[in-house]
């Protein structure tokens, strides 16, 4: 494991994530030029096979796996979770496909501190399959959202949206693409909304 010296006036977060980690590569892309405060102190998976954790690596940064299989049950999982976090004294955790549903204990400890980004324009498509369902209903309109987390799946107060266009000849890869490209400018503008003070 590694360890930064954080400078005073840095704005330290903490991201979770268990996949392929693209919004963690542009936050870290976005992050890490000076004069840019947010520090990532830490990427944290449930997910030991996650490439996201690879990113972190390759950027120097401190990278846990907390797998999911190691705990009795949620609440249990949770607790390890949160307790891990808090080491790095985020002042803000953000989810970047970190696909788990958190304990409600979970999101009180760190609300309103707790952001995640969702493939989808909500309240619309909350869960999973988010393009095939804006497919399915002819939308003519999709995006990406971040929000804050509640106890709710993908269900907190609203902080950011993005939107592009759904044209007849788009597939799922297509808009997947399409709002990938939107989530990684809109995660890192807010996180940068967060370390100004802006936010919340
Ligand atoms: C992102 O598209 C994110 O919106 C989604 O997982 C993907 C992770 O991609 N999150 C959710 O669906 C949460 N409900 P990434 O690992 O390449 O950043």
């Amino acid at each position: 494991m590694r360890t930064k010296t954080q400078a005073q006036n840095t704005f330290p977060i903490v991201v979770l994530l268990s996949g392929n980690g693209s919004n963690l590569q542009a936050i870290i892309n976005a992050t890490q030029p000076a004069p840019c405060h947010v520090a990532i102190n830490a990427v944290i998976s449930d997910r030991a096979t996650a490439f996201g954790l690879q990113r972190a690596k390759d950027a120097g940064l401190v990278t846990h796996v907390l797998a999911a299989g190691t705990h009795a049950n949620r609440q249990t999982y949770d607790h390890a979770l949160a307790k891990l976090i808090d080491c790095y004294q985020p002042k803000l955790v953000v989810l970047a496909g970190f696909m788990r549903i958190l304990s409600a204990e979970f999101v009180a400890h760190f609300h309103p501190y707790l952001i995640n980004i969702h493939p989808s324009l909500l309240p619309k498509y909350k869960g999973l399959n988010t393009h095939q369902r804006v497919l399915d209903a002819g939308d003519s309109v999709h995006g990406c959202s971040v929000h804050f987390v509640d106890e709710e799946l993908d269900s907190g107060s609203i902080i950011a949206q993005a939107q592009c266009t759904v044209n007849a000849n788009d597939s799922v890869d297509s808009l997947k693409k399409k709002v990938q490209q939107l989530e990684h400018q809109l995660y890192p503008l807010v996180i940068q909304r967060f370390a100004a003070r802006e936010l919340p």
